[in-house]
């Protein structure tokens, strides 16, 4: 079993981003810079904005955090975005999801210039990549993408199973992984809530992306030998025995699964570093558009 780490991954993008800053600079060139919009304080939210921010400094990009209250307005909101989409400085930004209730999301997501959308949720994006066009893609899936490339996982002809339809996940990698592109013709199944029989179409997978939000779903008995296991869950599960008092989980059952598997991403340390780094990648991107 060989462990796909998404941590060193993303360390060795980070790497390549520094090197290309460093050049930016020496060229005079405008650093690139990203900008994260969080609404109210969500524990986890807190923590990715926080990693995005973070490594940003570490590849060298400028940041700003844009840190507004759980009530704010929904038109205040948009107000906060026409500010961004204008700000010359600003090449691209995310707005971190979920946003609370009285805040319509989709609305939202479409106020984002889809020249800044560095997460790639607009529409406009999401149109451009199922018609195989140039454009941002979402970070999870794109870094999915990027670990399969670096790992030289063939795709070619295999049976994937993409488990959960997200727009965030689950939809795009499905679609992504069929295209005719380096890394894509596969033959995908996406199975969902109300699929029948998903132990049987999964112990067919020859890889599988776990991306459901359910703890430890994808167990030992519902995958053949030699399988390949994205795993992009990640849950905080109650544990008395850590000083924090939780552990994370993935969405696979790390245990028995690796016991069967060629290749598996862990959680921590798995598909959610790579997500950072492309994020970086997309705003790095963004500022070449945006300044050539
Ligand atoms: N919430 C969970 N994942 C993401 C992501 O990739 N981008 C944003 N903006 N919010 C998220």
């Amino acid at each position: 079993m060989i462990l796909l780490d998404g941590k060193q991954t993303a360390a060795e993008i980070k790497d390549e981003l520094a090197l290309e800053v460093e050049k930016i600079k020496k060229n005079k060139g405008k650093i690139p810079h990203l900008a994260a919009v969080i609404v109210g304080n969500f524990g986890p939210s807190l923590t990715y904005v926080n990693s995005k921010v973070k490594a940003c400094e570490r590849v060298g990009f400028n940041s700003t955090l844009i840190d507004l209250p759980e009530d704010i307005t929904e038109e205040q909101l948009l107000h906060e975005l026409a500010l961004l989409n204008k700000d010359a400085e600003i090449d691209g930004y995310i707005v971190q999801l979920p946003l609370p209730e009285h805040i319509d999301e989709q609305k939202v997501l479409m106020a984002v210039d889809p020249d800044k959308d560095v997460d790639g949720f607009h529409p406009t994006n999401v149109g451009k990549m199922t018609l195989d066009l140039p454009s941002f893609l979402s970070a999870t899936p794109y870094g999915i993408m990027e670990l399969l490339k670096r790992y030289k996982i063939e795709t070619s002809g295999k049976n994937v199973v993409v488990i959960g339809r997200s727009h965030i996940v689950g939809r795009p990698i499905s679609i992504l992984l069929s295209q005719k592109r380096d890394f894509g013709n596969a033959t995908v199944t996406l199975v969902h809530s109300r699929t029948k029989n998903i132990k049987e179409i999964t112990q067919k997978a020859d890889i599988i992306v776990v991306a459901l939000g359910v703890a430890e779903f994808l167990t030992g008995d519902m995958v053949r030998e030699g399988v390949t296991i994205i795993d992009v869950g990640i849950t905080r599960l109650k544990d008395a025995t850590r000083k924090r008092g939780y552990r994370l989980a993935g969405d696979v059952h790390f245990e028995s699964v690796s016991k069967k598997a060629a290749y598996i991403t862990p959680v921590p340390g798995g598909v959610g570093p790579m997500t950072i780094a492309m994020l970086l990648k997309n705003t790095l991107s963004a500022n070449k558009k945006l300044n050539s």
